[in-house]
């Protein structure tokens, strides 16, 4: 295999690479808050006020940015005070969309502080539109957030939290144009007008980011509807200023290589199977570049950031569990959908603001599966790790020579390889490269504008296409030192493994 050049301009910053990037998603559904994330304060499974502390040590080790709750589909049908007060006071309900299982609502708003807390993470609250009213947004808002006298805050200091909490981001509905009440673009923005606006913004200081719900997939006609109805387009040499009502837009999109009727396995799948998964990944890219020119046309500054605040492959369920639950496996797959996903976020850090794969921990792309009181890390937590020192640094040029395009179906072709480049607050340059081939290796150049590498660390994830972790085997794939590069010449030499994630720290 003929050898590729990665030229790095580490002195042309590009734009920031928002932490918020890295973000996750958490979700009534299935076993992602329940016994994933919280087991309640009576249990065997070592825990801090009912957050498992496997799971929350290792979500710090991974430097969770951002948490978005409580849905999803859920969002639009949660009703906020049924999960305050006494635990044994709280309603219980059925989750109608998800397994059809007893909610007992007993995570609620303040545990979900709690483990933001923990998880020393940013909040991001997803609202009820399609069966709220304007008047419980906005006294959940209240509650949460008012720091004076008034029935909500009154209400929250009686079910002992004195101070009120920070709301990061929050989501106006969810999926409006499906679960989240079937609407229209032009209807939606128009409650979505009405309902921001009762987001009260407490804190003068600590504004809430407001995030409309945007399009599902390639619906453009649904970004192009809900950006008219909200704003108006700025004439000639006039900026947006405050005349938008939103901070964010949202995208929904997952990677279904079979399709949506009939998922396909997460665990057993060919060469084939592989490279349309691939390719099915990067068509993210494709959506970011067209949605992001309509909301050129709106917001050319691009003060409103794109939230993909949903993301990651959907397979079948693990074969015998709930179908409802969502519960899959990871494979070394999934890790490089979530390394060639998070390269091309970094890319368009300039629009992409906030991202969230769904979800965190036991439902679809997670980072984390658990059964009882084991725990593993999947392939794509090692990826979020090894990817972490992006979050918070410059984008820098990067361009690879030599980079072709793989595949084995026309329609399904993929760059051979992926990367990103930033520099950290610490001047280290961070390189993340993806070799998507799962039959070659790849012998690779790595050469500089200017810095003369002196210090180099790098991590690799590497393992067959199939591999994943299980309970009996929680280290099958796993992130390990990679010392196998050579500098010369100033430049950092090395071959990148067939089906491998590699990370760079260079000095
Ligand atoms: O993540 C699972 C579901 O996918 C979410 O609840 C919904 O928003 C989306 O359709």
């Amino acid at each position: 295999m003929a050898m590729v050049r990665l030229f790095i301009n580490e002195k042309n910053k590009k734009g920031h690479i928002d932490p918020e990037i890295y973000g996750h998603f958490s979700e009534h559904l299935g076993r992602c808050i329940y016994e994933g994330l919280y087991v309640g304060e009576d249990s065997d499974i070592p825990n801090v006020n009912g957050m498992r502390t496997d799971v929350v040590e290792a979500l710090k080790e991974m430097k969770i940015p951002v948490l978005r709750w409580p849905g999803g589909c859920f969002a639009d049908e949660y009703h906020w005070r049924d999960g305050i007060g006494p635990k044994e006071n709280r309603k219980k309900m059925i989750n109608t969309h998800w397994g059809g299982v007893v909610e007992d609502n007993s995570f609620g708003t303040h545990e979900f502080f709690e483990l933001c807390e923990q998880l020393g993470c940013k909040t991001y609250v997803n609202g009820n539109v399609g069966s709220g009213t304007v008047q419980e947004m906005s006294e959940w808002v209240e509650y949460m957030t008012f720091d004076g006298v008034s029935p909500m805050a009154d209400l929250r200091k009686k079910n002992g939290h004195e101070k009120p909490w920070k709301i990061d981001y929050f989501g106006v509905g969810n999926e409006n144009w499906g679960c989240g009440g079937n609407m229209t673009p032009e209807y939606y923005a128009n409650l979505y007008r009405r309902y921001q606006t009762y987001v009260r913004q407490y804190h003068k200081d600590a504004p809430i980011r407001k995030v409309c719900g945007g399009p599902n997939v390639a619906d453009y006609f649904w970004t192009e509807k809900v950006l008219e109805t909200c704003f108006a387009k700025p004439q000639p040499g006039e900026g947006m200023g405050t005349r938008g009502f939103m901070d964010g837009l949202s995208l929904h999109y997952y990677v279904h290589p079979e399709g949506w009727e009939k998922k396909g396995s997460a665990t057993e799948f060919d060469d084939k199977t592989w490279y349309k998964t691939m390719a099915k990944a990067a068509y993210i890219e494709e959506l970011i570049e067209r949605h992001g020119a309509i909301m050129d046309q709106y917001d050319p500054e691009k003060k409103i950031g794109m939230v993909i605040d949903e993301w990651g492959c959907w397979f079948e369920v693990e074969p015998g569990t709930n179908p409802g639950f969502l519960y899959q496996q990871n494979t070394m797959r999934d890790a490089l959908v979530a390394g060639v996903s998070l390269n091309i976020f970094n890319k368009h850090c300039d629009r992409v603001k906030m991202t969230c794969i769904a979800q965190m921990v036991n439902v679809l792309q997670s980072v984390i599966l658990t059964e009882g009181p084991k725990m593993l890390l999947t392939p794509t937590y090692h990826v979020f790790h090894m990817y972490k020192h992006h979050q918070d640094a410059e984008l820098v040029d990067s361009y690879i020579e030599g980079n072709r395009t793989i595949g084995m179906e026309e329609e399904y072709q993929v760059p051979l390889l992926s990367e990103s480049v930033s520099v950290d607050a610490e001047g280290y340059v961070n390189v993340t490269l993806n070799n998507l081939s799962v039959t070659e290796e790849v012998p690779v150049e790595m050469a500089f504008a200017q810095l003369l590498p002196s210090q180099v660390t790098a991590a690799i994830l590497r393992e067959e296409m199939h591999a994943y972790n299980t309970f009996e085997e929680p280290e099958k794939v796993k992130e390990e030192a990679f010392d196998a590069y050579e500098i010369r010449d100033g430049k950092v030499c090395f071959t990148a493994p067939a089906c491998s994630v590699i990370s760079f720290r260079i000095k």
